[in-house]
C-alpha cells in the first residue's frame, strides 16, 4: 500500500451545522435546498455540513471536471460551485495554458432512473448545461479475488475531483458463491476507483461520504502516491493524489488550482526507489 494516513484537517475536516448553514446562505443555496427538501416530503434530507464541505472544496481547489457517484442535493451544489468557477475563469486576466477536455462539467452517475429524473428536475436553467447524467447498473465482481462491485458504464472523463456517495447497496446486482447485496447488513464496496486510478492526474482529490469500510478497501489496493485524510468526529474520508506534475500543462493547471501546496509533494519515482 502506498497510501499515507494523515490526521490532518483539510479536506475532510469538521464543519459545524451553523457554519455550514451560513456558508450555504452566502452562496444563495440554503433556501433553494430547503424548498426542494420540502417538496420531496419524507425522503433523505439535505445534510448541510456535507453540502457546504463539497461546495467549498470545489471552489477552493478551482475544480474543472467533477465525477459524482450518487445523485441528489450534492449534484445541485457541485454544479453551482462549478458554475462559479467558470465565471471566475471567464473573468480572470491571466489564464494558464492547460489541457482539459471537458472544463466546468459535472458527470453524475446513478444506478437507476428514478433519482436521475428527480435530480434533473431540481436543476435550474443556470446549471442544467453543466451536468451530464449517466444511468448505469452496478454489478458484483471481484478485484484481486476480493468481492466488490463496479458500475457497468463510467463517464469517459478525467476528473480532478471525485465524490463517492453511491450506489445505494440495494441496487447492486448479482452474487458470488452465495454472497450478495440482498443482505442489508452488507456494506457497499465500490471498486471503480481502482479501474480508473492509472490515468488520474496528479492533484486529483477523492471524497467519500461515509462508506468507511469501502475507503479502507480502496486504501489497501491503490498503488499510486495518495495521502489519506480522516478527521475524528466526521464520517468523511479524503484521498489526494500527491504526485509531481507530469509536464508543463499539468504544472500550469496544478499551480492554478492548488497554488503552493504542491511543493510538499515528492517525486513518486523516488518514493518507489525508497521502498
Ligand atoms: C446517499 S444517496 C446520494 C445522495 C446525494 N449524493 C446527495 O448528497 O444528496 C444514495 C442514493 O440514493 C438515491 N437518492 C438521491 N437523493 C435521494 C433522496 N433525497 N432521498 C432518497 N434517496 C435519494 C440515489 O439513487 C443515490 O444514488
Amino acid at each position: 500500500m502506498r497510501a499515507k494516513q494523515i490526521s490532518g484537517k483539510f479536506p475532510s475536516g469538521k464543519i459545524g451545522e451553523e457554519e455550514a448553514v451560513s456558508y450555504l446562505k452566502e452562496q444563495s443555496l440554503y433556501e433553494e435546498l430547503l424548498s426542494i427538501a420540502r417538496s420531496q416530503g419524507d425522503r433523505i434530507k439535505p445534510k448541510f455540513r456535507d453540502l457546504a464541505r463539497l461546495h467549498s472544496i470545489v471552489r477552493q481547489r478551482k475544480c474543472l471536471t467533477v465525477l459524482e457517484f450518487g445523485v441528489g442535493f450534492s449534484t445541485l451544489v457541485l454544479a453551482d460551485a462549478l458554475q462559479k468557477n467558470k465565471t471566475d475563469w471567464a473573468e480572470a486576466d491571466d489564464l494558464p495554458e492547460i489541457r482539459e477536455a471537458f472544463p466546468f462539467s459535472l458527470h453524475s452517475v446513478d444506478s437507476g432512473d428514478k433519482w436521475i429524473e428527480a435530480t434533473k428536475n431540481i436543476l435550474t436553467d443556470r446549471l442544467k448545461d453543466l451536468v451530464q447524467f449517466y444511468n448505469s447498473p452496478v454489478k458484483v465482481d471481484h478485484f484481486n479475488g476480493k468481492m466488490c462491485h463496479f458500475y457497468e458504464q463510467l463517464p469517459d472523463v478525467v476528473p480532478d475531483f471525485i465524490y463517492i456517495d453511491g450506489p445505494d447497496p440495494a441496487t447492486v446486482k448479482g452474487e458470488i458463491n452465495g454472497q450478495s447485496w440482498n443482505n442489508p447488513a452488507r456494506v457497499v464496496m465500490s471498486a471503480d476507483l481502482l479501474l480508473i486510478e492509472p490515468f488520474l492526474m496528479p492533484g486529483t482529490l477523492v471524497l467519500f461520504d461515509g462508506r468507511t469500510l469501502n475507503a479502507r478497501f480502496l486504501a489497501s489496493h491503490i498503488y499510486r502516491n495518495w495521502d489519506i485524510y480522516r478527521t475524528e468526529g466526521t464520517d468523511v474520508t479524503a484521498m489526494e493524489l500527491c504526485e509531481m506534475p507530469l509536464g508543463q500543462l499539468n504544472l500550469n493547471l496544478m499551480k492554478y488550482q492548488l497554488g503552493d501546496s504542491i511543493h510538499k509533494w515528492s517525486e513518486p519515482l523516488n518514493r518507489l526507489k525508497e521502498k
